[in-house]
């Protein structure tokens, strides 16, 4: 039985979210397919109380140094650690979000902040390389860009937060990623039933074999 996180980054709100519709699509087949695993959801823009402020600053620096922490530090690294460890004992990963000013929603990157954990996910190897710890993993990151970036001409080196999650989770240890995008809704709306039309079928062919 595998374990699969959905990562969800949208703002919750009435109005209809292509990132989200791409999201649920995955879920629902993937679920269909893989009727023993275990899925889990987070939305992270519904509040994540563990951001990189002074007390997250204090515990990496206490750590560094081998200072004891106050009981607020305590209180707060454990609180990150569970979604450290959700997140080393999960088999697959699903990203999904819209892309913010060519990158990923800030609560994203802040949780990338949080499981970006030594010794948890990576370390430093002697020589000052970063060596990634998960092994065996998967991920896919479902995105929907306003723009296209990942056509002709190729404008991909714009969309920052599916290169910054290939590389964190390169850092990591996981290489197997896969991308589906849905791209230039917004510039071309006349065309956008078309386009989800395509990234749909996709997302259900990956959520089968994912
Ligand atoms: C604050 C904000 C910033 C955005 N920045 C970009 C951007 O940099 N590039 C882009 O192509 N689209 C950008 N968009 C457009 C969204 O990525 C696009 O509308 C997307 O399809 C929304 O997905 P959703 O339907 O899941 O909300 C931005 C939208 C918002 C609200």
């Amino acid at each position: 039985m595998a374990k699969v996180l959905i990562i969800r980054a949208h703002p919750a709100s009435s109005k209809k979210s292509n990132s989200m519709d791409m999201a649920d699509k995955f879920k629902e087949v993937y679920k269909q397919e893989h009727p023993n695993d275990e899925v889990i959801e987070y939305n992270l823009s519904s509040g994540n109380a563990y951001p990189l402020n002074d007390t997250a600053i204090s515990i990496y620096n206490k750590s560094l140094a081998k200072e004891s922490l106050n009981i607020t530090e305590k209180e707060f690294r454990e609180g990150r650690q569970k979604y450290v460890d959700e997140f080393v004992s999960a088999d697959k990963y699903v990203f999904a979000n819209p892309m913010y000013n060519l990158f990923i929603p800030a609560e994203m990157k802040t949780y990338f902040d949080i499981v970006m954990q030594i010794p948890d996910t990576f370390h430093y190897t002697k020589d000052g390389k970063p060596e990634g710890l998960l092994k065996n993993k998967k991920a896919l990151h479902i995105q929907t860009d306003g723009g296209i970036y990942h056509g002709e001409p190729d404008m991909s080196f714009l969309d920052l937060g599916d290169q910054y999650i290939r590389s964190v989770l390169g850092i990591m240890g996981v290489s197997d990623v896969e991308s589906i995008f849905a791209e230039g809704m917004d510039y071309a709306p006349d065309k956008a039933d078309a386009i989800m039309e395509k990234a749909m079928s996709r997302i259900e062919e990956c959520a089968k074999n994912f």
